[in-house]
């Protein structure tokens, strides 16, 4: 999902864009990765790879570890080799959520899950194998293409299926194109760190967030049940609360991004399309 965005947006701008999916190149792959940096020499490399099925890898730490981990150290080692900047995406999901409020670069992280604890080491691993390394911590994304909670949330209504939403668990909702374009901006600004990069606004509960999604189409409230962030047990523990904020963009000039409710309506308008019964139909 984000790495589509990112092509797309680096295109628009005139970049050179060299966009690789899993098949194209694989990030644990030592060798290839050296070939191909051998022969592409990027300036700069944006790394939006990941596994992000957070529960399959609660039951495979192995591959967890393999791509979450290995996977930005590998592009962290050749981006030295050769010189190339590394921005690499990581999660929310590094805070333990015990916070109230906004989780800023102060907060030491501790990761409850196998996904978030190999997310955290590929961060660590990737700026101790280049200085030139960003991080950029994000969270509740949404966008074309790709999985994402939010689209799958609003199809199972569209389709009349019963949903249950968490009223009580927070996060910071993330435009995925206005995502795309803070992190080729932090690639041009060239300033090693870490980063929160999520949308403006006060941050949402799964609730809100679904429900702000399907305002103004036409959907059978009785579907949705309210539930509470204690009553679901899922395969990997997640944060009750993980919204973020940046200590950092503001200090460098950036602006806030766009409320994550303009992203939505956006989102909304270019993704649902009326269908010819008069119904909804979401791409
Ligand atoms: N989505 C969110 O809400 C969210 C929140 C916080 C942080 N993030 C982070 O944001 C980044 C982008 O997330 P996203 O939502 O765009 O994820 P996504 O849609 O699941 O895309 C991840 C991509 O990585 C590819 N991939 C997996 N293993 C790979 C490997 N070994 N080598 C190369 N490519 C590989 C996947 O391909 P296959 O599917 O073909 O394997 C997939 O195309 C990730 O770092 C994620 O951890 C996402």
């Amino acid at each position: 999902m984000v790495g589509r965005a990112v092509a797309a947006h680096c295109a628009s701008l005139g970049d050179e864009v060299l966009a690789c999916d899993h098949a194209a190149l694989d990030i644990t792959d030592a060798a290839a990765l050296g070939g191909f940096f051998e022969r592409e020499r990027p300036e700069a490399v944006i790394n939006c790879a990941a596994w992000t099925d957070v529960d399959a890898c609660q039951s495979n730490p192995e591959r967890a570890f393999l791509v979450n981990t290995l996977g930005p150290e590998n592009l962290a080692v050749n981006c030295r080799r050769r010189g190339a900047l590394l921005v690499t995406l990581s999660t929310d999901y590094v805070f333990d959520g015990e916070k109230e409020g906004f989780y800023t670069q102060r907060d030491d992280p501790n990761p409850q899950s196998v996904y978030a604890a190999a997310k955290l080491e590929g961060e660590r691993r990737a700026q101790a194998a280049s200085a030139r390394t960003i991080v950029v911590r994000t969270g509740w994304i949404f966008g074309e293409g790709g999985r994402n909670f939010l689209s799958t949330a609003v199809r199972r209504v569209l389709a009349g299926e019963r949903l249950k939403l968490i009223r009580d668990a927070y996060g910071t909702p993330t435009y995925a194109p206005e995502l795309a374009a803070r992190l080729r901006r932090l690639a041009e600004r060239d300033i090693p760190g870490i980063f929160h990069v999520v949308s403006g606004g006060e941050g949402a509960s799964y609730e809100e967030f679904v429900q702000s999604a399907l305002t103004g189409l036409a959907h059978d409230r009785a579907l949705l049940e309210s539930v509470s962030f204690s009553s679901l047990q899922r395969p990997a523990p997640r944060p009750v609360n993980s919204r973020l904020a940046c200590l950092l963009s503001e200090a460098l000039g950036m602006k806030p991004l766009p409320h994550w409710q303009e992203g939505l309506k956006d989102f909304v308008a270019r993704t649902l399309t009326s269908v010819p019964s008069g119904g909804i139909s979401i791409n």
